[in-house]
């Protein structure tokens, strides 16, 4: 296998850490580079189902080493929990199959409570963040105030130091009318949970190297998705990181020229889950899938927006990543459908678009152009192979990616291993 990038090319959600989980077994090293425990991917192993934040869905698999970058925000009282839940479901999590970056940021409990705070602030306008700190820490990494994993190693320095952050975070709360952080029972309570994330702590940008350097492969776990990347995406509405391809490599430090793949994965149809544009958007579709029980956050539960696939974000998206080959995912949720709508173009007043618009006022008034293709109206949860899916199915997956400008390589027709067509 090559060294993959393997990127979200929708909102996210698009079930990237089941792709990872099948790609690592061909992988040596699983990478995250970005984003924090905003992230939830959901992967079903043997019937057993595995929700992980932070931690790289190789973790799943023996002898598989998993990296968390420098680019990752870690919450170390939800890494410390979830480290432990995966313990407790039989998984081995020890330094031998998890490093994580000594220059990664920490999300603060102050960062929780600026986040929620701000998004209370905004009313109407809020973005609908999962309320996790995301915004809040990488805002003070690039005010370079923010404080790293790194300094864990030094607990009495780190108390104080923490100890200021928050007392600076709960001037800010108060300012705010919000409600200040109790800072003597946070701190305890981070303290302990940076004892259980210490010894995983190293340099993972010279281990990278090395690592690659040998007869290694390696899957760059990308999180959320292209449309939320703080510069590509519908800003503001998006995530406070690159989640495109190039945030792989400097969420990694792990150079462009080391890469030889982008996989770009993406669902049959769309999803978003907070607010912003989302020029596809169907309420009966939503409707339907959220009747199936499809389509709820992994990480708040919350029910994700839907809408027919829309071409012209993933032909973006093929740009902006650079992608060779795209997954489709979740084509099992459009079995029981009588037509499915694509989205081939956009139209604002007369103009025909092939690509969104930066601007969010135009991208609002765009109307997406509709191709209807017929559907299988049969059930593909036990297609093996390629020649097993339906015709009519065969025909949409081959359109969708026609569209998108992509080669399909993987088909994921359920959240099981076994549910992956590789083409
Ligand atoms: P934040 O990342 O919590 O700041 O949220 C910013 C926006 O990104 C919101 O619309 C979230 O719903 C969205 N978001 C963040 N993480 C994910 C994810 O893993 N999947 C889908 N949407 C996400
Ligand atoms: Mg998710």
């Amino acid at each position: 296998m090559a060294n993959t990038i393997l990127v979200g090319a929708q909102w996210g959600d698009e079930g990237k850490g089941k792709i990872i989980d099948f790609l690592t077994e061909t992988a040596d090293v699983v990478v995250r580079s970005q984003g924090g425990n905003n992230a939830g991917h959901t992967v079903i192993v043997a019937g057993k189902k595995y929700v992980l934040h932070l931690i790289p869905s190789g973790i799943l698999r023996r002898g598989k080493m998993c990296v968390i970058g420098n680019g990752v925000v870690i919450d170390a009282v939800s890494l410390a929990g979830e480290i432990e839940g995966l313990r407790k479901q039989g998984i081995r999590v020890t330094p031998r199959n998890l490093m994580i970056s000594d220059c990664a940021h920490l999300t603060l409990p102050s960062h929780r409570a600026l986040d929620r705070a701000k998004e209370v602030a905004k009313g109407a306008g809020k973005i609908g963040t999962t309320g996790r700190g995301i915004g809040p820490t990488y805002s003070e990494k690039a005010a370079r105030t923010g404080l790293r994993t790194g300094e864990l190693l030094n607990p009495k320095r780190f108390a104080a130091r923490l100890r200021e952050r928050l007392v600076e975070a709960n001037r800010q709360l108060k300012a705010m009318g919000a409600q200040p952080v109790n800072i003597a029972a946070e701190s305890r309570q981070y303290l302990a949970a940076a004892k259980v994330i210490a010894p995983f702590l190293g340099n993972t940008v010279v281990f990278l190297h090395e690592m690659l350097d040998g007869e290694t492969h390696a899957l760059f776990e990308g999180a959320q998705g292209t449309f939320l990347d703080i510069d590509h995406g519908t800003y503001p509405y998006v995530t406070s990181s690159n989640t495109t391809a190039g945030g792989a490599c400097t969420g990694s430090g792990v150079g462009p020229n080391r890469i030889h793949k982008v996989l770009g994965t993406i669902k049959a149809y769309t999803t978003r889950v907070g607010e912003g544009p989302f020029p596809t958007e169907n309420q009966e579709l939503g409707d339907f899938l959220h009747g199936l029980g499809r389509e709820f956050g992994a990480t708040t539960g919350r029910a994700r927006r839907c809408g027919w696939f829309d071409a012209v974000c993933v032909r973006y998206a093929g740009i902006v990543n650079g992608i060779d080959e795209l997954a489709v995912t979740n084509v099992d949720g459009l079995d029981t459908m009588k037509t499915i709508n694509v989205c081939v173009a956009y139209k604002l007043g007369k103009k025909r678009l092939d690509h969104p618009p930066t601007d969010l006022d135009a991208l609002a008034r765009c109307v997406p152009v509709y191709e209807t293709f017929p559907g299988w109206q049969s059930d593909t949860t036990a297609a093996k192979k390629w020649a097993d899916l339906p015709p009519k199915c065969r025909a949409y997956l081959q359109a969708i990616a026609k569209l998108s400008n992509a080669k399909l390589g993987i088909v994921s027709v359920g959240p099981g291993r076994e549910q992956t067509i590789l083409l």
